[in-house]
């Protein structure tokens, strides 16, 4: 079990309603986020939000029973909506977890039995009309999403306009920031556009603990914040009409230039370009460069959000939470 380190504090009305010291949310990341990095996240007084879309029975199991060995912070699983996720929630919910976070669709039928069940219910929204229709329904966090993030992104607004117009329609309701922060100056501008916290997945991604692959965490570093793109039919292998940042590489910029040829047409289309254990990952799959791939990680799916200009080392994540809150306080002028 990890060990809290004293930082100080920024309480909010989210903080205060699952109960961690800082307003720092992991994102979830599907083949980023495992039980070391939330867990991490967690010690350090931030509220970690573990990625279970795409898992197994097995693979939910073994990863919130090893979280759970090594914190006893609160957290939130994961789960996308565009494939059904009945069994995925009944697994996810025998674990007990804080809250149970919904993205890329609406909460709306599953809150009374999360509720049920004891746990909050998060859900992402890229407008403010989602957002009143998710309060309606009973949501308790909603976390509002820009184009600036990283990984699959639904919405077209940036966070700078879409924050505050969330945080109007969500009343009383904690509303956390997602996309583009990636430092305490960002924490300390979200809470000033009416955030509760923020949601952080990019800068999280170049640490010790996550499970990203070491070239991307690389090309992560190197990359400046122009060097993102926003597509819908580049990673569409796998997942389909499903808009993403991820970074530029020779893959995209090649299909960009050749005026993005359709699935069978572009260059490598069907190729084998790596692998995981026994399975082989294509050209233009979507799937997040894992520590265990083998292959063309360059050529992959690397998912990052604008802010990846702001990550520049790899840095343990109980000391980038430290830096965000010390940074954000001065910021504010907190004492
Ligand atoms: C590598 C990666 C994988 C992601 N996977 C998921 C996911 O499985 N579920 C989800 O709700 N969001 C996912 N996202 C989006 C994040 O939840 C979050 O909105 C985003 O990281 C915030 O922007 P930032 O990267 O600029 O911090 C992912 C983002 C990244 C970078």
């Amino acid at each position: 079990m990890g060990t809290k380190t004293i930082r100080p504090a920024i309480p909010t009305p989210f903080t205060r309603m699952v109960g961690v010291d800082h307003p720092i949310v992991l994102a979830p990341m599907a083949g980023a986020v495992e039980s070391d990095l939330a867990a991490a996240v967690g010690n350090a007084g931030g509220y970690p939000i573990m990625p279970c879309s795409w898992s197994s029975k097995e693979t939910i199991d073994t990863e919130l029973a090893n979280l759970r060995a090594k914190t006893d912070a609160p957290f939130a699983v994961n789960l996308c909506l565009d494939m059904p996720q009945d069994a995925r929630l009944e697994y996810c919910l025998s674990h007990r977890p804080n809250a149970v976070h919904f993205f890329w669709g609406d909460a709306a039928p599953f809150v009374e039995h999360v509720h049920a069940n004891g746990a909050l219910v998060m859900q992402t929204v890229s407008t403010s009309k989602e957002a009143k229709r998710a309060v309606e329904a009973g949501v308790d966090v909603l976390i509002a999403q820009g184009w600036e993030a990283g990984g699959h992104v639904k919405g077209t607004v940036a966070t700078l306009p879409l924050l505050p117009a969330v945080a109007d329609a969500a009343g009383s309701v904690p509303v956390l920031a997602a996309g583009g922060i990636s430092d305490g100056r960002g924490l300390a501008a979200a809470l000033c556009l009416g955030a509760s916290g923020v949601v952080m997945g990019t800068r999280f991604l170049a640490t010790p603990e996550s499970a990203a692959h070491a070239d991307y965490i690389a090309h992560v570093i190197a990359a400046q914040h122009s060097d993102t793109v926003h597509e819908t039919d580049l990673y569409n292998v796998g997942w389909s009409n499903a808009a993403h940042r991820v970074l530029r590489n020779a893959l995209a910029d090649r299909w960009l230039e050749e005026g993005r040829p359709d699935n069978q047409t572009r260059h490598r289309s069907g190729e084998i370009i790596a692998k995981r254990g026994g399975n082989s990952i294509t050209a233009y799959q979507s799937t997040t460069p894992h520590h265990t791939m083998t292959g063309e990680i360059e050529a992959l799916s690397m998912w990052a959000g604008q802010s990846v200009g702001l990550v520049n080392s790899v840095d343990p994540t109980g000391a980038i939470v430290d830096s965000i809150m010390a940074k954000a306080h001065a910021a504010l002028r907190l004492p």
